[in-house]
């Protein structure tokens, strides 16, 4: 979800729907403002898309110079419009990021005390304990305090008094918060670039801190009431809100910006006159360390899984990679010769922040991959590996995925150097190889125009299957994952070994299989079980280079030829045409491609 809140000169209520629209990715199944005007309390809420809230505010204007709105990701209660945010309780509106973990005991105790409860969202026992606190005759400031140190859980709340149209209140428990400084006039935002067209002076909340937002000025308390200091930054997010160009979808065009992202990114890394690894500022020493954990989620956590594939095989390192909401309670005991490494899109990821604190406290060196710098998980790391992806507007992650890889590629040829494993001249080998990537990645998109007739008929299925071997296994499963996301078509990555230990009780001529199968090494083995879908009379659509095709026959099957890949590379390159299949798919379908049902960009819940 999206918090904005504005202590301003001019009426807020556009300025705040503005704001929220650069947060929409952060969840999309209801939005609300409220403003003060006259010492009336207002607001619009309104189900689905922002665009909705936006006609409601047109036809019935909110007046008022100051204001909190929020665009909503539903935990508690389904997405309509008296589950949408701000909740009101007497004189108090509130917004809210996150889960109130201890909210049943809370509402029982609120209605015992005669509250009445109207939604069924966790956030209303926040308006209530704040009103209830006012009710027993404590200042607003001290009053949103009180109830504050009530709450557990993951938040980020904006508070607002009725009769007090100088003052918000903000609090950070998890979800991210900045404060974002104006001149006479004050802001609060999920991000810095929700607050990007109003300010560049921002300041970063930090987990406990709870804020008392002025026309003239902030002031920090931590949650024993004391002042604190956080330091004010410039933020670097741009105040022009990122456009589609000709391209139908964020999505569409995320996927085209894949040869230039990914080149960006491997020149970061890469130093391709000397053909070698840059010797930058990692705060893991490869060398040294002997084991290395990775944790993510998502498709953050399918290209650390590759990344595991890379390092193990060039470096021989051994690498952990774990689902990180499984990984923060699994209790993994840490050895102090490791490190450990994180992948996020947003950097905000709750349960990714999660693993990455456990790792802290545990004393391992920390880096991760990250698109968004200035996000928590970048600032609590020891040092970043960042993607220069741009931003990623659409929902389903691609171009933030392969500039993901290019950095684990990139990695693996370092920490090989590093270790001793891979010899100057394998190393610049793979370099080589990698300085092909963004070339390729551009020939295979010449592909679409043959992978959305594939589309088109995948559109018509329920299910599909997607296979692989070694690291086109990950893929496969991302190759699933992006037609779940974006198309609700369900889908399953499979390695394709393992066909016959289950899933090949489903085919049958109903169900695609996509199978991933470059010609390299273990080609044949691949071959073979296509042989098994092939007899069971599955059809397969396979993914493969000239060589592949001609050595495949399996007769009439769909084939979708990519150019000539080395190995290292193919999860790169691959991911083009997964991306491309899932796309046409969903447009074939007609499902909203950048903003698919249920899902969000940014999700700082558990
Ligand atoms: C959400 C998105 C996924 C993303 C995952 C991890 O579920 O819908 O596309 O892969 O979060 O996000 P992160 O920002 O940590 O990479």
């Amino acid at each position: 979800c999206g918090i904005v809140g504005i202590v301003g000169q001019k009426p807020v209520a556009p300025l705040i729907v503005d704001a929220l629209k650069r947060l929409e990715y952060r969840g999309y199944d209801s939005a609300g403002v409220a403003t003060i005007e006259g010492g009336r309390l207002d607001r619009r809420r309104a189900e689905g898309k922002l665009v909705n809230l936006e006609h409601c505010i047109q036809a019935s204007p909110l007046p008022g110079k100051i204001g909190i709105g929020h665009t909503r990701w539903a935990t508690h209660g389904v997405p309509n419009e008296t589950n949408a945010h701000p909740h009101f309780s007497g004189d108090v509106a509130v917004v809210h990021n996150g889960i109130i973990e201890n909210f049943v005991e809370l509402r029982d105790e609120l209605a015992a005390d005669g509250y009445a409860f109207y939604s069924q969202t966790d956030t209303e026992v926040v308006a209530h304990l704040v009103a209830r606190e006012l009710k027993n005759g404590l200042e607003p400031e001290k009053a949103a305090f009180a109830a504050l140190k009530r709450l557990q859980g993951a938040f980020a709340l904006a508070i607002m008094f009725r009769n007090d149209d100088n003052l918000i209140v903000g609090a950070r428990n998890g979800p991210p918060l900045a404060v974002g400084h104006g001149t006479g006039e004050m802001y609060l935002g999920s991000d810095a670039i929700a607050l990007a067209p109003f300010t560049d002076s921002i300041t970063y909340l930090e987990d406990g801190d709870w804020v008392v937002l002025r026309r003239s000025g902030v002031s920090i308390f931590n949650m024993d009431g004391k002042p604190v200091e956080r330091k004010m930054q410039q933020s670097s997010a741009t105040a022009f809100m990122v456009d589609k160009g000709n391209h139908r979808h964020f999505m569409e065009k995320e996927i085209h910006e894949q040869p230039e992202v990914i080149s960006h990114t491997l020149a970061h890394y890469v130093d391709f006159a000397n053909v070698t690894v840059k010797n930058f500022e990692s705060p893991i020493d490869f060398a040294r360390i002997d084991r290395l954990s990775i944790s993510a989620c998502g498709t953050a956590y399918l290209a650390g899984l590759i990344g595991k594939y890379w390092f193990e095989r060039y470096a021989r390192l051994p690498v952990d990679i774990d689902i990180a909401s499984e990984f923060r309670y699994r209790e993994m005991p840490i050895s102090k010769n490791s490190a450990a490494m994180f992948v996020s899109q947003s950097g905000e990821t709750a349960d990714t922040l999660a693993s990455l604190r456990y790792c802290k406290n545990e004393g391992v060196p920390i880096a991760s991959i990250v698109n968004v710098r200035d996000s928590t998980i970048a600032r609590e790391s020891n040092g970043i590996f960042p993607t220069l992806a741009g931003p990623e507007i659409g929902v389903a992650s691609t171009k933030a995925f392969t500039c993901q890889l290019s950095i684990f590629a990139s990695l693996a040829v370092r920490a090989g150097l590093d270790r001793g494993t891979l010899t100057k001249d394998q190393a610049s080998t793979l370099i080589r190889e990698l300085s092909e990537v963004p070339r390729l990645v551009r020939e295979a998109s010449k592909l679409e125009d043959k992978i959305e007739k594939i589309a088109r008929k995948l559109s018509e299925v329920r299910h599909v299957l997607y296979l692989g071997r070694d690291t086109s296994y990950p893929l496969a499963m991302e190759g699933a994952l992006k037609l779940k996301e974006i198309s609700y078509i369900h889908a399953e990555g499979y390695a394709a070994g393992e066909l016959k230990h289950g899933p090949i009780a489903l085919i049958d001529k109903h169900m695609p299989v996509i199978v991933i199968a470059p010609y390299d090494r273990i080609f044949e083995k691949t071959v073979s079980n296509m042989q098994e879908v092939a007899a069971r009379g599955g059809q397969i659509i396979l993914i493969t280079d000239e060589e592949g095709a001609s050595r495949a026959s399996l007769g009439d099957i769909e084939t979708i030829i990519m150019p000539k890949v080395p190995e290292f590379v193919t999860p790169i390159v691959y991911a083009l045409p997964i991306q491309l299949l899932a796309y046409h798919t969903a447009v074939a379908m007609g499902t909203d491609v950048d903003q698919p049902r249920n899902l969000a960009k940014s999700v700082t819940v558990e």
